[in-house]
């Protein structure tokens, strides 16, 4: 379990394969001793010391970035932190451990919170900011942590995009000055750029090998990481808050609380690195992590804004012909002064169209439940159209600058969810429509927009507050309705993947990647946030988007997500409808493994023209592999597939399940027997014959 030294030169947090060691200097400040690989004899631990300093102020002799600058009350903009005490606490899996830092001359402290995660070998950080000087200070810079690397060369894996197209990884070396990875976008903040990364150290990390850590940031707002290499080929990585435009002024008194930078070490590649923080992710960090997931047809790509109570109702039936748990009504279904057909009205009149819906969500309940089928309803709640009731009755509950024009995106604007009134508003849509409607049992909350017109007439004089405030304002409106529905799954969208994070992902149960379900497309966009996202978090539902690609392909590349529909079940041929129903129940049967077991990506797609991932039980009793041919050409040459994360001593059986109806399994290995060692040294040929782009396998691999 773990051990935690209490001596106070030396503060140690260790995971199972993770040692972070700080230790206090002569002069009182604190250093990063060590982080890597842990050290396995104890007295190895004692002898480290020196470092680089862990949370390196401004204006003092430090003359790279910061992890903290403050602007005293009598306009001093020097900070010193200096060692004052700590305190470590383990709860079982978790250790904690506080430090406080003070500065020798102004009445300020910073605290300093760590917790390791044992098994899972993740580490969180954060830090709060108080004094108690007699006017406000102004902050300027707080991280929620800096770490210290010295190696040889840095890479940097990132994840960037737009709409549609979420999540593209970039490998880059580093070279001296700094690199920000970062977001302005306040609202629906993680459109451009995935808030995490891989950072390797000598040489770019593999799935298999190489020393790195993976890191992320639990903050739905602006964030930042800097990889700043100096004069002498070190690096800082600082993380946090996004200081853009955000000067805080801090109060004597209040406590200034960063978000927690989350990191795993790795000296076995990506691949370990991914499942750590899958682990903990459904241990720790996403809601309800560990329970099922409910299958669903969604109406949204079947009919847009166009439907009425009818139509829906025989949506319904198709939800009941596949078998899913859950019909999801989408966006249309509001608005009466100003009917919600189209993106252009509607949004923040939250009450039934009338014409489309004439009995109201009750009905559509009471004949989702009559088939035997949950229903759920999107919202966008933060959102609001210039031509709706809403926009006419609290002109002052909206972000607009003063005498400039308002700049509309998807012709909406952004509520200012820092006014308590505009908070209690957004929690009374919810709540409302939850007590309303008993039987509502899922919800989609969207938000379509990012944060221009950043004003708040509610701020008043701390415009520089508005983007911090609004990220802990919905986190507020969020704490009620997890108070009174602690366990409604509710799915975060953000016009595809434009909120990712775990700062959001503790009040959620899924999120929906990309609003691109195109097979081909999902594949790449899966296969960058399955770096840091476990497949019960990913929503990827089978649609008619895809030119060119089987229904089979489609459904192949949802089930290794949190698999659902967005398409016309009726338009179906009797054997589409017939493979979609075993589809269903197939993935109903395997769903566990997929949800809760780790994760090998075992070909990528960046590599070769497929991809090969696998996901294995705890047990190492059952895996499912997906085995998806992108588009080939006449040059590639698929090898065998050495298969990963079995038990070598185990007998397992290898069988190809989600055939399409009248279709046979054409691989000669199919339904025998090998041994781990054998699936894992030999491998397998995954391609035997004619290769034929976009089409896929999965197979079941079953301990005999
Ligand atoms: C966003 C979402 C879509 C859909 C539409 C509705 O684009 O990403 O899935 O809900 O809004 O307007």
């Amino acid at each position: 379990m773990v051990v935690l030294s209490q001596s106070q030169a030396s503060i140690v947090l260790q995971t199972k394969n993770t040692h972070l060691v700080l230790t206090v200097g002569n002069n009182h400040r604190l250093y990063q001793s060590y982080l890597g690989a842990r050290l396995t004899s104890p007295g190895d631990l004692e002898k480290l010391s020196g470092g680089r300093e862990v949370y390196l102020t401004g204006g003092m002799e430090n003359q790279f970035e910061p992890a903290i600058r403050m602007v005293h009350a009598d306009g001093n903009p020097s900070l010193e932190l200096e060692y004052a005490s700590h305190t470590t606490e383990q709860k079982e899996n978790v250790s904690y451990i506080n430090i406080i830092l003070k500065d020798p001359v102004y009445p300020v402290k910073v605290q300093l919170q760590y917790r390791g995660y044992f098994n899972e070998d993740v580490i969180t950080c954060n830090a709060t900011i108080q004094h108690h000087e007699k006017k406000p200070v102004r902050l300027t810079q707080y991280a929620s942590s800096l770490l210290h690397f010295n190696a040889g060369t840095y890479w940097l894996t990132q994840f960037h995009g737009d709409w549609a197209r979420e999540a593209n990884m970039v490998d880059e070396q580093l070279t001296n000055g700094i690199k920000n990875i970062e977001s302005k976008l306040g609202t629906r903040t993680n459109f451009y750029q995935t808030p995490a990364f891989f950072l390797s150290l000598d040489k770019p990390a593999t799935e298999t090998s190489g020393e790195l850590i993976a890191g992320t940031l639990g903050w739905t707002g602006n964030f930042q990481f800097t990889f700043e290499i100096d004069q002498r080929n070190q690096l800082r990585l600082r993380s946090g808050i996004n200081p853009f435009a955000s000067d805080y002024t801090l109060n004597p008194g209040e406590l200034f609380t960063t978000p927690e930078f989350i990191f795993t070490y790795s000296n076995q590649g990506k691949g370990q690195a991914s499942r750590n923080l899958h682990r903990w992710a459904r241990n720790y960090a996403v809601l309800d992590g560990k329970s099922p997931r409910l299958t669903l047809l969604n109406n949204w790509e079947a009919t847009y804004f166009n439907f009425n109570e009818t139509k829906l109702i025989e949506l319904f039936d198709g939800a009941k012909q596949l078998g899913v748990d859950l019909f999801l009504l989408d966006d249309g279904w509001f608005g009466n002064t100003f009917p919600r057909d189209s993106d252009k009205a509607g949004l923040g009149d939250w009450q039934e169209n009338k014409s489309k819906l004439p009995n109201g969500i009750g009905r559509l309940v009471a004949e989702a439940t009559k088939r035997g089928i949950k229903f759920g309803i999107w919202l966008e709640p933060e959102m609001v159209n210039p031509k709706s009731d809403l926009y006419q009755q609290h002109p002052d509950w909206i972000l607009r600058l003063p005498n400039r024009a308002v700049h509309l995106a998807r012709n909406q604007l952004v509520l200012d969810l820092t006014n308590p009134k505009v908070q209690d508003f957004v929690f009374s849509i919810v709540d409302g429509l939850l007590t309303k409607n008993l039987g509502v049992a899922f919800i989609k909350w969207d938000c379509n927009r990012s944060m221009t017109n950043a004003y708040s007439a509610y701020l008043k004089e701390k415009q520089s507050h508005l983007f911090i405030e609004y990220t802990r304002c919905l986190y507020k409106v969020l704490d009620r309705i997890r108070a009174r529905y602690p366990h409604l799954p509710i799915m975060l969208c953000s016009g595809g993947g434009g909120r990712t994070d775990y700062g959001a992902l503790k009040y959620f149960t899924e999120f929906w990647p990309s609003d691109n379900t195109d097979g081909l497309e999902r594949i790449f966009i899966q296969w960058g946030y399955s770096y840091f996202f476990p497949a019960n978090t990913m929503a990827a539902h089978i649609t008619s988007m895809g030119k060119g690609q089987s229904l089979k392909f489609r459904t192949d590349v949802a089930m290794a997500g949190k698999l659902g529909y967005d398409i016309r079940v009726n338009e179906f041929t009797p054997q589409e409808l017939q493979f979609s129903q075993e589809a269903v129940t197939t993935y109903k049967r395997i769903n566990d493994v997929i949800w809760q077991g780790d994760l090998y990506r075992i070909i990528s797609p960046y590599e070769e023209n497929r991809a090969v991932t696998m996901y294995v039980n705890d047990k190492k009793s059952k895996a499912i592999l997906f085995n998806y041919i992108l588009n080939v050409r006449r040059k590639d040459i698929f090898t065998r597939v050495q298969l990963q994360g079995l038990d070598a001593q185990k007998k397992y059986r290898f069988k190809e399940i989600n055939l399409f109806p009248g279709t046979k399994a054409n691989n000669p290995d199919n339904d025998k027997v090998f041994t781990g060692d054998y699936l894992m040294t030999v491998g397998l040929n995954l391609t035997p014959g004619k290769v034929l782009s976009l089409t896929s396998n999965v197979y079941e691999i079953t301990e005999e």
